[in-house]
């Protein structure tokens, strides 16, 4: 027999008079004297279920506790007039229990498993299987389901081959560190988790796959955020005899598809571009938020004999003068003001000097009494600023403020609710460089990773001017957050030599890491870049949530443990010895 002849969502007005089971929760038991109700909860909805004071029913539900498994048989009748729910897909009827058999009781509950009420994360964490329960974790988890539909059908359809590719691998580092895996068999060996799959789709398209796409769980032993967890999921995408732009236009479309699955929504293909460059210079950001305005913009010249000391010295150091627009802020109080200046203070900033634009292109504040007319017209104009704007201006070493800079923005675009809830904002941001110094100073690395191509034209310069060197790379973002990275990839084993070479890896050393990619490229490899989007990130933003971990069913917290189940644990000194491992200290 099964346990259920409908689901707590399924009944309506139609089945009035049918003899039904259901199988659920308790989600309440309200005594009410002469009757008993149980809401019944499953995945799919609320039935209301009554039992008359005197019944068997009611005698077996008032051993029914919050969160108990239950199945109720009985018969379904229309709730009497204005007791009908309308918000309840199950709210014209309810179900006159005959029998309650109590399936599995509860111990009192830990944490709510109602939306209303937001348990502390660690609590959530520990009790996941409970925190799964509520609404809005369902729905995030339905809404991650769709979205994977959506993807691997539109691929499929594309004529892409999704091929899973190993998860122990050799150690091949691409910017974090590895999680490791003892060998067993070979003592003092180690596999590796993929940080991505990265070689293997390159390996698979010299080997003629053409177009490869997986999702694909990588690991990655870094530090965590809200936005980052040690195991994710990539869309991973590569192809063959492509440039820049077919992959451009394939992952438009893909999240165009994809945001009409979920969401149902509309979007429009052909993403802004914003080059690399062009992205730090105005929104001091490689991670651009186009949902908002208050863009930067440099305005040095503005100052060059405007005899403003502060700024003077700045430029003359070789730094630069920046500001931001903010449309009808003109009346911020002083103490609003000084509030953005410590906010900015807080984000790096010497300082943030404001002026409110006044009738006639004139300016008040500081600025105000410094610049004479001419110079004031010049920097309102600059800005296409208006009466009632407040203009922004912060100075310093270039590339420090626009960061900076980036962050106020982003902050004051919170404060004054700039943001359209549900706005989804793509851009691509192409052009980034090849290389970036080390953050100690010691050499170069890799700014995407080392399989990247130099644009054809910077080849040459590799070895004499390496940080010039732009990228045949590509980064797609979502409302100021990095959703994926791609390049088209060098395919040439000498280029990918030069490359190992800049980063401070010679040949011996290159082949010793990287052996099998080099060897792979030197048996006649085609042409072929592709990509990978964080899929986590994605249904983030789908669900409009703040954190990853809220649409990953089990994660990880910050301290990259599982509170669920304990781990990472300690293991046996046996476990340990079969590994050819010892513990070095308790
Ligand atoms: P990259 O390292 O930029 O590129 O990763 C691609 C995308 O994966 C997501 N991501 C993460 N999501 C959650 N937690 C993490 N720890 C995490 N790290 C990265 C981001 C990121 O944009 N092999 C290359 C891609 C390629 O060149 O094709 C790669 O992995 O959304």
């Amino acid at each position: 027999m099964s346990y259920r002849t409908h689901t707590c969502g399924a009944l309506t007005g139609g089945d009035a008079g049918a003899t039904v089971t259901l199988a659920g929760w308790a989600a309440r038991v309200r005594d009410l004297g002469g009757v008993i109700f149980l809401d019944l909860r499953d995945k799919y909805g609320k039935t209301q279920i009554v039992a008359d004071k005197d019944s068997t029913a009611a005698e077996a539900l008032r051993e029914v506790g919050n969160e108990f498994v239950v199945q109720v048989k009985g018969i379904v009748r229309p709730r009497r007039e204005g007791m009908v729910n309308s918000k309840m897909s199950t709210g014209e009827i309810e179900v006159v229990a005959e029998t309650i058999t109590i399936l599995s009781p509860c111990l009192p509950l830990p944490l709510g498993v109602e939306d209303e009420e937001e348990p502390n994360e660690e609590l959530r964490l520990r009790y996941r299987y409970l925190d799964l329960r509520r609404p809005r974790m369902q729905r995030n988890l339905e809404l991650r389901n769709k979205a994977l539909i959506s993807v691997r059908a539109f691929n499929g359809e594309e004529g892409f081959v999704e091929i899973e590719t190993p998860f122990l691998i050799r150690s091949t580092p691409e910017g974090a560190r590895d999680y490791l895996v003892p060998s067993r068999i070979h003592h003092g060996h180690c596999y590796a988790l993929p940080q991505s799959p990265q070689l293997y789709k390159q390996s698979l398209m010299v080997g003629g796959l053409d177009k490869y796409c997986q999702i694909a769980r990588c690991f990655r032993d870094e530090d965590l955020r809200k936005d980052r967890q040690p195991e994710f999921t990539q869309i991973d995408l590569e192809m063959s005899f492509v440039d820049e732009e077919d992959v451009i236009q394939h992952v438009e479309k893909m999240m165009v598809r994809l945001v009409k699955d979920t969401l149902g929504k509309h979007l429009e293909a052909n993403f802004p571009r914003i080059p690399f460059h062009e992205s730090i210079a105005h929104y001091g950001s490689d991670a651009p938020d186009l949902r908002y305005g208050l863009l930067i913009k440099r305005v040095d010249a503005v100052f060059h004999h405007a005899g403003f000391k502060a700024f003077d010295d700045v430029i003359n150091a070789g730094g630069g003068v920046y500001a931001i627009r903010a449309v009808g802020k003109g009346s911020l109080s002083r103490k609003q003001r000084d509030d953005l200046e410590t906010l900015a203070r807080g984000e790096g900033l010497a300082g943030l000097l404001s002026a409110p634009v006044e009738e006639g292109f004139k300016l008040g504040g500081v600025l105000g009494k410094t610049l004479n007319t001419e110079q004031e017209a010049d920097l309102i104009a600059r800005l296409d600023a208006e009466t009632g704007d407040m203009l922004l201006l912060a100075a310093g070493d270039g590339e420090k403020v626009l960061i900076s800079l980036g962050k106020v923005r982003r902050k004051l675009a919170e404060q004054w609710n700039l943001i359209t809830p549900g706005d989804l904002k793509f851009c691509w941001v192409p052009e980034p460089p090849l290389f970036e110094k080390l953050p100690d100073g010691s050499g170069l690395t890799p700014c995407h990773h080392a399989f990247t191509a130099p644009i054809p034209e910077h080849e040459e310069r590799m070895e004499s001017d390496p940080i010039n060197v732009t990228a045949r790379a590509y980064d797609l973002v979502l409302n100021g957050v990095e959703m994926g990275s791609g390049s088209i990839r060098i395919h040439h084993p000498a280029l990918q030599e030069r490359l190992f070479k800049v980063i401070g890896l010679d040949r011996e050393q290159a082949y010793q890491r990287f052996g099998f990619i080099l060897e792979a490229l030197s048996f006649g490899a085609p042409p072929h870049g592709g990509i990978a989007l964080g899929f986590d990130r994605l249904v983030m933003m789908l669900a409009e949530e703040n954190s990853i971990r809220d649409v990953i069913a089990f994660p990880k917290t910050n301290a990259a443990t599982s509170l669920m189940d304990g781990s990472p644990s300690t293991v046996d000194d046996e476990q340990l010895a079969e590994l050819g491992l010892k513990r070095l200290k308790q």
